[in-house]
């Protein structure tokens, strides 16, 4: 668990009115001789949010994520975020929660490892009065202040149209591989959904399906792998449902030498998936902008920090909620996507080994 003391401009003076109704609920029980036990640990702050990411293997969350939301709470006012990644281990991140309760976190933001297993950290945090904006991924119960998304189905969608559209234009014979995510995201679930609802209508038959362990790269190239000692060239396109999984398929295919690669998707726009775009290893990612995801959930943090009412555009399972738009990227696309919206520069991308690949793709 690390700690960030931001030196943004000090906070306006205000009162919680909660603050104040508990206190007297308090006086009330002590007067009357029943004052429950006061509650372990510092109580919660009204100055201070935890960040509870995933995982570590896919680069979003460092990269991007973290340092966003950090840079959104510093603008906002002197507020302290604890950040802690669960490295993809639900017990750890339950651990981290509790850690941060402890420390005196008011709002937890949270990125579940396991959409069940997560209903207990909301439900601890609930039944200390913190409130908890499920981030990325919908923890599959308790009492969730905001939930602030992409629309997850849509992605599956646009990676399995970018799929079967290259495939087509291919015209060549063979099945397809599906390198689904974690089993316990829930939004793995969805991307998987949106996929076959495109897949399953195309007449592509479907040779082996997985999911992925924590969307751990490793696992993903193992499984290929040996479904490429089975499959061999009948192998047409792989389906990843991430860039990370994606680049572990395309490891395996390389390492068995099957030219040319199959037609790959991925999602999450990581630097190494554009370079494979356009050197022609991956067909295709999804971009899903995270700095007005990071920046949104920074405000509504502060908001309920604040004892501030929190509106949204939706509800979603009972939970006021907001779902951004994600958007296909290929090798066309880097320009207007990508380059344009600044997350990655041309300098970024067109480093000397792929500046041949960029000069052909127009990139610069
Ligand atoms: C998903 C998330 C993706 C991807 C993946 C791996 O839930 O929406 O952006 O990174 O997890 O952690």
């Amino acid at each position: 668990m690390s700690g960030t003391h931001p030196h943004g401009p000090r906070r306006p003076l205000r009162r919680r009115t909660a603050v104040g109704a508990s206190a007297l609920l308090l006086l009330v029980l002590l007067l009357a001789g029943c004052a429950a036990s006061p509650p372990a640990g510092r109580t919660p702050s009204d100055d201070t949010v935890a960040l509870l990411l995933p995982d570590a293997k896919t680069a979003r969350y460092e990269t991007f994520d973290r340092p966003l939301f950090e840079a959104r709470i510093a603008e906002l006012g002197d507020y302290r975020v604890l950040y802690a990644n669960a490295d993809q281990d639900a017990a750890k991140q339950q651990q981290q929660a509790e850690s941060a309760m402890t420390a005196g976190a008011g709002v937890l933001v949270l990125d579940p490892v396991d959409a069940n297993a997560a209903i207990s950290i909301v439900t601890s945090a609930n039944a200390k009065g913190v409130p908890v904006i499920s981030y990325d991924r919908l923890v599959a119960g308790g009492d969730l202040a905001y939930y602030i998304s992409f629309d997850n189905e849509k992605v599956g969608v646009l990676q399995a149209e970018a799929f079967v559209k290259a495939l087509r234009d291919r015209r060549g014979e063979g099945g397809i591989l599906m390198v689904n995510g974690s089993p316990t995201d829930s939004n793995a679930a969805l991307f998987k959904e949106g996929a076959h609802s495109i897949i399953d209508e195309s007449g592509l038959r479907v040779l082996a399906e997985y999911d992925t362990p924590g969307w751990n790269p490793e696992k993903a190239q193992e499984w290929v792998a040996g479904q490429i000692a089975q499959h061999g060239d009948a192998i047409a396109g792989v389906y990843a449902a991430n860039d990370a999984t994606a680049g572990g398929a395309i490891a395996a295919l390389r390492v068995a030498g099957v030219d040319p690669l199959p037609v790959v998707t991925g999602q999450d726009a990581e630097l190494s998936a554009i370079q494979r775009i356009l050197t022609g290893d991956q067909h295709m990612t999804v971009y899903k902008a995270i700095k007005p995801q990071a920046e949104l959930a920074a405000e509504v943090a502060v908001q309920l920090l604040e004892g501030e009412e929190v509106t949204a555009p939706l509800e979603i399972e009972g939970t006021p909620a907001t779902l951004l738009d994600p958007v296909a990227v290929t090798v066309d696309d880097i320009m207007s996507t990508v380059v344009a919206d600044g997350f990655w520069s041309v300098e970024d991308i067109c480093t000397p080994a792929y500046a041949d690949a960029c000069e052909a793709a127009g990139i610069g």
